[in-house]
């Protein structure tokens, strides 16, 4: 259809023009730094949460956590490393106490997903078993567990599909939430409406994606965005779904199918060195599900100020309570991806203005990394807002005395095993 491809490309060069004008108008017109984001989401991200809430940090064995890491530095700049992040973060936090009887909330440092295979992914075989035991020593040596069973406790669960513990999510289903942790507060990566492995009250965060190195790769903000919509990264995963159509629900394969001889659609799985440079380059960035609803690319788009084109039906986003996903990205049904280049090529160009402002906004960006050190509004900053907006505590989270209501048997027999047998499963994913 050589006429509709004409008028989508003189269309972006007409969308192309206002945002330059835009882009090097705004700084006077309005200064976005001071700006505070306006309706009532947006307000929180700018929330202290420092005299709101105090945490106590258990002291534990380093076999639970610095060892993990000292066998495997890699667990330091991978997708689920916010989990030895928020450690060492809150270790010198201004809400850390040092008196659990003033407490509100109690952190167990585990570092569960730090057990990588030597091509550097982390399979959480291991990650029952730690947490397990990791319960076992706080609640014998310290009496707050079994105050509550975990419900004033909080634990960060980064892997594909939280504390369900498995790469693959219909196993992760079969095993649901690990028994012990079902009265916590989980802080995940993974977020998912109606889905056994997100309790209700758990804290959505992004995942990890390195500050330094992105920076290392900004490009002037006045450059045009040439690109209209970019992606790099898989479409098909033939290695684990080699009839394809559960890999992204076959979303991926769609995109590919549909779009990849169309001019407007920068799309291909090699990954590129300009990778971050091309998404400050582009208008639109594809963030489909994979075998988890998110990726890092949220965290690269709304870094770059790529207005986040997110396919993955149901989908919760780190932080929704906090930030306006909404103003900030394009929502489109797994369904309607073959209607993807309408949809955007439809939205007129002062919304999509509107939403590049928004993405612009410091405090977007600062909400979605880990930085070190840790800065006021970062991501370190708003897990502990989520965690002050759940105080006070409810009367339920205080068992009568006596009263008990996890089972310590309940789960796989594999995890109730001590957790140093070394017996790794050799999946791949
Ligand atoms: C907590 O309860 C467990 C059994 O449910 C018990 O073994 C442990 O000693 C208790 N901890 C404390 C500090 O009393
Ligand atoms: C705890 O779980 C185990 C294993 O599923 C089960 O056999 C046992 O009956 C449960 N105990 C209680 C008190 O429900």
């Amino acid at each position: 259809m050589p006429n509709l491809a004409f008028t989508m490309i003189s269309w972006v060069f007409l969308l192309l023009l206002p945002i330059t004008i835009a882009v090097g108008k705004l700084p006077q017109a309005a200064p976005i730094t001071s700006e505070r984001i306006s309706g009532s989401a947006g307000d929180v991200l700018e929330d202290d949460p420092v005299g709101r809430l105090k945490v106590y940090v258990y002291e534990l064995p380093s076999k639970y956590n610095k060892k993990l890491l000292q066998k495997d530095p890699r667990c330091l700049t991978h997708m689920f490393a916010a989990e030895i992040f928020m450690h060492r973060f809150l270790l010198s936090s201004a809400v850390r106490t040092l008196n659990p009887e003033e407490a509100d909330w109690f952190y167990t440092p585990v570092y569960p997903t730090c057990d990588l295979t030597p091509n550097g992914l982390p399979l959480p075989f291991k990650s029952p078993r730690i947490m397990r035991s990791a319960i076992q020593l706080i609640s014998a040596n310290w009496p707050y567990w079994n105050r509550t069973e975990g419900a004033d406790h909080f634990f960060l669960v980064p892997h594909d599909f939280g504390a369900c513990f498995h790469y693959q999510e219909e196993k992760a289903i079969e095993r649901g939430i690990l028994p012990l942790l079902q009265r916590a507060t989980l802080v995940q990566t993974f977020g998912q409406r109606n889905h056994v492995c997100l309790n209700e009250g758990s804290i959505t965060i992004p995942p990890y994606a390195p500050p330094q190195k992105m920076q290392a790769h900004l490009i002037p903000p006045d450059t045009p965005r040439s690109i209209f919509v970019y992606f790099r990264g898989l479409f098909y995963d033939v290695n684990n779904d080699p009839e394809g159509g559960y890999y992204a629900r076959g979303a991926r394969a769609s995109i590919w199918e549909n779009f990849k001889n169309n001019p407007l659609f920068d799309i291909s799985t090699d990954h590129p060195t300009t990778y971050y440079e091309d998404m400050q380059r582009a208008i639109f960035c594809l963030c489909p599900l994979g075998w988890a609803p998110w990726s890092p690319r949220l965290v690269e788009s709304v870094v770059f100020g790529c207005i986040p084109v997110i396919i993955a039906d149901d989908i919760v986003l780190p932080f929704a309570d906090a930030i306006p996903w909404e103003d900030i990205g394009v929502f489109v049904a797994e369904k309607d991806v073959p209607y993807l280049d309408t949809i955007l090529t439809s939205i007129p160009p002062h919304v999509v203005l509107r939403k590049q402002r928004f993405l612009a906004n410091p405090s977007m960006k600062k909400a979605m990394l880990f930085p070190q050190p840790a800065q006021p509004r970062d991501a370190f900053h708003q897990i502990l807002n989520g965690l002050a907006r759940k105080l006070p505590h409810q009367k339920t989270t205080y068992l009568k005395p006596g009263e008990k209501i996890l089972n310590w048997t309940a789960g796989p027999t594999g995890d109730l095993k001590p957790c140093s047998s070394g017996a790794t499963d050799d999946h791949r994913r």
